[in-house]
């Protein structure tokens, strides 16, 4: 991963991040990162909404919920006809699991990883690209979280990985397909800004499906990444003055560090790679009976 130096942007201190009047969806807002960030941004005054399966936040005041398991299209596009996207100021999605060592498939017939970590949000999307809009001149703004400029480049043609399965080249292929769906939306819709987000490393509950919940492999690689990396409290309250900051209404299609610096996009990403990725992914959608 690379440090976009030729961006040059100031981003304001946390203490004068002022989100009052703003409206933020969270999707993934329920645990992990998503959820830290959702309590950052309620503190800093905005009205949040957050989309998961398990609540956690009842007693926080500016955090609504709404429940959906995004492994099912259906619930994805419920959520995303029910958002009220003309009055949101920005959408993030944090919504992931890391593939199972053996292959899941949904009810639907998705690879469970590339459901939950990539269809939920296209899906979601397609809902709200044509319903947010501006306000008091600001574009609207979308981040995408994954894991983009780290170069892993996985080719489109096994999306649902039926020809072979492996538990990290499938989490690869969501972290391809999350990139390039930055860059395919940045093409299309230039009223709205779109931004990919790299975390780094975070200790969540992210590769419990992989490494198995509370098992000595988890405790211990969790307890490894949270000893050399920084929480996603710490995460949030760097990220939030980003997501505010006015410099990034002229910086469409950007990726951001766990540090909130601009990195460079990875190789191989054309304006052809990511349609054929956005496209192949429509019709598999279609294949399975699932495109609306
Ligand atoms: N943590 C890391 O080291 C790391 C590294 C690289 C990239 N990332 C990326 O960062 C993002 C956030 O990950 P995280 O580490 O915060 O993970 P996490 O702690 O596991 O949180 C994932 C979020 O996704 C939601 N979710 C999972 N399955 C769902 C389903 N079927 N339906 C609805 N919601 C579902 C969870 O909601 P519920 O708890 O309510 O089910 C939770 O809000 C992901 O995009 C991940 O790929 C993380």
């Amino acid at each position: 991963m690379k440090k976009d130096t030729d961006i040059v942007f100031t981003k304001p201190s946390l203490a004068e991040v002022d989100l009052n009047n703003q409206r933020v969806a969270v999707v993934g807002g329920t645990g992990g990162i998503g959820r830290e960030f959702a309590k950052v941004l309620a503190q800093k005054g905005a009205k949040v909404i957050v989309v998961g399966r398990t609540f956690r936040d009842e007693n926080v005041e500016g955090i609504e919920f709404i429940k959906a398991d995004l492994s099912l299209v259906a619930e994805a596009s419920r959520v995303g006809k029910f958002l009220p996207a003309e009055n949101l100021n920005y959408v993030i999605f944090t919504t992931g699991v890391f593939a199972a060592p053996e292959r899941k498939v949904t009810s639907e017939g998705l690879e469970e990883d590339m459901a939950i970590s990539y269809f939920s949000r296209l899906v979601i999307l397609k809902e709200l690209v044509s319903r947010l809009k501006e306000h008091e001149g600001k574009r609207p703004r979308v981040f995408i979280m994954g894991y983009p400029g780290d170069n892993k480049l996985e080719g489109c043609d096994d999306l649902n990985s039926e020809t072979s399965y492996g538990a990290i080249s499938t989490h690869m292929k969501t972290v391809t397909a999350n990139e390039a769906l930055v860059y395919y939306l940045k093409n299309r819709y230039d009223f709205i800004n779109f931004h990919g987000l790299n975390p780094g490393l975070v200790k969540t509950n992210i590769r419990d499906n992989f490494l198995g919940k509370n098992s000595w492999k988890s405790k211990a690689v969790e307890w490894l990444i949270g000893m050399t990396n920084q929480t996603a409290e710490q995460y949030a309250k760097k990220i939030v003055p980003l997501l505010a900051a006015p410099d990034l209404e002229s910086l469409s299609g950007q990726n951001f560090d766990k540090n909130a610096d601009a990195i460079l996009p990875s190789e191989g990403f054309t304006d052809e790679f990511n349609e054929g990725y956005v496209n192949a992914s429509e019709e598999l959608l279609k294949k399975l009976g699932l495109a609306n």
